[in-house]
């Protein structure tokens, strides 16, 4: 299926049943867009490539920066995590989120956990194919 038609970020977010669980739902270029529920603290961890875009939709989500202050995050804004820079997400009370991502960033950068979701998991049935 290519996507041709327009949606909305309500709907793709109804579709995510897990927390930490990225759903590609768009591609622009190299670049993926994805939508996601985080709730509970992820993992520390680092993209030494790439940038890291959030933009949430709802909630208040906390950035943890090594070294910094921690980063919050409201409704309607959004954070670039700079590439290479330590980071860990954490949502006290459940946070919807926008990434926007390189397609070849993983979900957990350089560590790998139980929760990591590899990335064809993250594509799922979305098909960027023009
Ligand atoms: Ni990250």
């Amino acid at each position: 299926m290519s996507v041709l038609h327009p949606t909305t970020l309500r709907a793709e977010l109804d579709r995510v049943t897990d927390h930490w669980t990225p759903r590609v739902i768009g591609r622009v270029n190299d670049q993926y867009v994805k939508v996601a529920k985080l709730l509970g603290e992820f993992v520390w961890h680092a993209h030494d490539d790439e940038d890291e875009m959030f933009l949430v939709v709802s909630g208040d989500l906390r950035i943890q920066i090594e070294g910094e202050q921690d980063v919050r995050v409201g409704p309607g804004e959004f954070f670039v995590v700079p590439r290479g820079v330590r980071h860990n997400p954490v949502a006290e009370q459940e946070v919807e989120i926008v990434l926007v991502e390189t397609v070849t960033t993983a979900h957990t950068g350089d560590v790998v956990v139980e929760g990591t979701v590899p990335i064809d998991r993250q594509v799922g049935s979305f098909d960027a194919t023009p």
